[in-house]
């Protein structure tokens, strides 16, 4: 392919000009040589946004564990942020019944209306906050909601604030935005919750937005009420906006109760953009269908920015979707039920392996296990010094996929998914326990 194209000339040495000075004496016609993309050595043709990111890891690692499993060997793969339940029949039908009424044109770009009324009676319901339809916008996943946020507020010489760990699109959405992320490291000691303080500590008159997420994915750990009240009370006197994901909102457990910080009074309403979906309350993840519920001009842009992309989500996922907030939910109970089993034993088992420790999650399908102590050890001449390391050498030598904590802001972790079965659970555990037991320490 010809990319650009040089204007050559052809000179004469030691010609003088009119005042006799040396110079070059151009002599014959300009011609022109094209250059093709072969010719093309070091010149990066992405731009520094592109250059700037790094594909998403917990993606990665899925894909490469599903293509050892394709190749045949057999993997236990905690890798998956995606709980391994089929959409329920009712939610499918729905869908089927759309493409059958011949539903299949463009649709208004931040969803029908129907949709967007069975969501704000969502958020009435689950939430107590009151939303009208100009305060919401459906999106191609709760990714694509947070993503047109990112384009819709971030822009240079803003500053975002994340608590680590965070999910992994956080960081590269600010940075694809060329605004910065600032990290606040969080603690197990406090269940992982942002301190007020540490977040007051990290404020600066740049700061334009904080994105929340709870229950948090990789942790598990949901806020509570008092910790959301003194986060709001920043947020208001600082005039910055707070990002809500709360896309496992559904999955809380030990009677944990989620508490949207839009929902507390004060002011933070209007500084608050939340974001949920369908993908992990309705087990749809591959339907793409998300929302974001916030102040009538950001959510106006975002449409506007959606507008220019990807237009409306698919139609058929919007009448599925109507049926998935308004039709049964007892589905959701049961696959709570069982990811609440699946958690007390991955937990439990993992607190009997030497050199783990495990908080017990309140909410979310992962566990998230301190390795810090496994560190320093070495199988033959393989050292084990990261999480990174960690859970390659889990992965090629014991055939378990999870995920670095490194992906998520904190190095002493695992990322361990308990969306699989509970028989795969402890195939994957004793897999582990016999890794670690294998490694020998540094002297
Ligand atoms: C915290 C968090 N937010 C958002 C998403 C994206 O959800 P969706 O599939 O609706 O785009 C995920 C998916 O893993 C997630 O873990």
């Amino acid at each position: 392919m010809i990319i650009n194209q040089v204007k050559y000339f052809l000179f004469r040495e030691n010609a003088k000009d009119k005042k006799g000075r040396e110079t070059l004496h151009r002599i014959g016609k300009c011609f022109t040589i094209p250059i093709k993309t072969s010719d093309r050595k070091d010149t990066n043709m992405l731009s520094p946004r592109a250059q700037k990111i790094k594909p998403s890891p917990t993606l990665a690692i899925d894909s490469r564990a599903k293509a050892m499993k394709a190749a045949g060997v057999d993997v236990v793969n905690f890798g998956v942020g995606e709980p391994d339940f089929d959409t329920p029949d009712n939610i499918k039908e729905a869908a089927c019944r759309a493409i059958r009424d011949g539903f299949t044109k463009y649709t208004p770009v931040g969803g029908i209306d129907p949709l967007k009324d069975a969501i704000i009676e969502k958020f009435q319901a689950d939430n107590n906050i009151t939303y009208k339809r100009d305060e919401v916008v459906v999106s191609c996943g709760a990714k694509h909601s947070l993503y047109n946020i990112a384009q819709a507020l971030y822009g240079p010489g803003d500053e975002v604030l994340i608590p680590a760990p965070y999910w992994v699109s956080y960081p590269d959405q600010v940075l694809l935005n060329d605004a910065q992320p600032v990290f606040v490291q969080t603690h197990e000691k406090d269940s992982f919750m942002v301190k007020p303080e540490a977040l007051e500590a990290s404020i600066t008159g740049r700061t334009k937005a904080l994105i929340l997420n709870s229950p948090s994915n990789p942790t598990g750990m949901l806020y509570d009420r008092k910790t959301l009240e003194k986060i709001a009370e920043l947020a208001v006197k600082h005039d910055f906006y707070v990002i809500s994901d709360e896309i496992y909102e559904k999955l809380v457990y030990d009677g944990a109760v989620h508490v949207s910080i839009a929902s507390l009074g004060g002011g933070i309403r209007s500084r608050t953009i939340v974001v949920n979906g369908l993908s992990k309350s309705h087990a749809m993840t591959g339907w793409r269908l998300g929302f974001a519920a916030g102040p009538a001009d950001v959510i106006k842009a975002m449409t506007n920015i959606q507008s220019q992309s990807t237009s409306n989500p698919t139609s058929i996922t919007q009448k599925a979707a109507v049926e998935a907030l308004r039709g049964p939910q007892e589905f959701i109970a049961v696959m709570r039920a069982e990811f609440d089993k699946r958690r007390t034993f991955v937990v439990n088992e993992l607190n009997t392996i030497p050199g783990l420790h495990c908080m017990t999650p309140n909410g979310a399908f992962y566990a998230f296990p301190n390795t810090a102590k496994i560190y320093g050890s070495r199988f033959g001449d393989r050292a084990i010094a990261s999480s990174t390391d960690l859970a390659l050498y889990l992965l090629e030598e014991a055939k378990v996929a999870l995920v670095p904590g490194d992906a998520f802001g904190n190095d002493n972790y695992l990322r361990i998914s308990y969306a699989t079965s509970l028989e795969d659970i402890g195939k994957g555990i004793d897999r582990i326990r016999q890794a670690l037991q294998n490694l020998v320490p540094v002297k």
